[in-house]
C-alpha cells in the first residue's frame, strides 16, 4: 500500500503588548497549564506543538512567543523571518492593549511576507474573556467582526488561557488556513 504521509513545520508568531497573556496562551495550549503569576518574557521564547492533523498529515507548530516590550526594540524583523502566520493578542480588560493591536499588525505587514509576497495570515485573540460579563459580548463581538474586516485580520476569537477557552479552536483555524495555501 502506498503511504501519503505529509509533515509540515510552520513558524507562527504570537505578539501583542505586555501582559496580555501570550505566554499563558501558549502554556495552556502546549502544556495544559495556567498560572496567575506574571513573569515578563525577555526577548523571545519558543514552544512546539505537534498536531496530528488527519490520518496522513502531521503539523509541527513552532510558536514564537515574542515579549511585549520588543515593540520598542529593534529585533522584531529578525524574529519575524520565515513566519507563515501570526496571532495578535490583546487583553479585553485593558483598552491600551487593543490600541496596540494595529501597531503590531503594521509591524508584521511591514517586515514579513509569505513566499509569494502576500501578507501573513493574522488572527486576533481577545484574551482574558473570563474577566467580562456576557452583557458586553454582543457589542464587542460586532465591533471586532468589522474591525477584522477593515484591518486585514483573517478572524478573531475570544480566548481565555485561564479557563481554556477557544485556544485550540483558534490554532486549528489558523493552521487550517495555512494548510489550505499549500
Ligand atoms: P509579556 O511576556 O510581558 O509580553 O506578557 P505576556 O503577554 O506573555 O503575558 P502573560 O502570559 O505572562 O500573562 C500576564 C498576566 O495575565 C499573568 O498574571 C497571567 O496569569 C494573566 N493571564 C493570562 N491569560 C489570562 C486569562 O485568560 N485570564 C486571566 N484572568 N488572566 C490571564
Ligand atoms: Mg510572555
Amino acid at each position: 500500500m502506498e503511504e501519503t504521509n505529509k509533515e509540515f513545520l510552520f513558524k507562527v508568531l504570537v505578539i501583542g503588548d505586555l501582559g496580555v497573556g501570550k505566554t499563558s496562551i501558549i502554556k495552556r495550549y502546549v502544556h495544559q497549564m495556567f498560572s496567575h503569576n506574571y513573569r515578563a518574557t525577555i526577548g523571545v521564547d519558543f514552544a512546539l506543538k505537534v498536531i496530528p492533523w488527519n490520518e496522513d498529515t502531521l503539523v509541527r507548530l513552532q510558536l514564537w512567543d515574542i515579549a511585549g516590550q520588543e515593540r520598542f526594540g529593534n529585533m522584531t524583523r529578525v524574529y519575524y523571518k520565515e513566519a507563515v502566520g501570526a496571532f495578535v493578542v490583546y487583553d479585553i480588560t485593558r483598552s491600551s492593549t487593543f490600541e496596540a493591536v494595529m501597531k503590531w499588525k503594521h509591524d508584521i505587514d511591514e517586515k514579513v511576507y509569505l513566499p509569494g509576497g502576500l501578507p501573513l495570515p493574522v488572527v486576533l485573540l481577545a484574551n482574558k474573556c473570563d474577566s467580562i460579563g456576557t452583557g458586553e459580548d454582543k457589542m464587542l463581538a460586532d465591533h471586532l467582526h468589522s474591525y477584522c474586516k477593515e484591518n486585514g485580520f483573517l478572524s478573531w476569537f475570544y480566548t481565555s488561557a485561564k479557563e481554556n477557552v477557544n485556544i485550540d479552536e483558534a490554532a486549528r483555524f489558523l493552521v487550517g488556513h495555512i494548510l489550505s495555501n499549500k
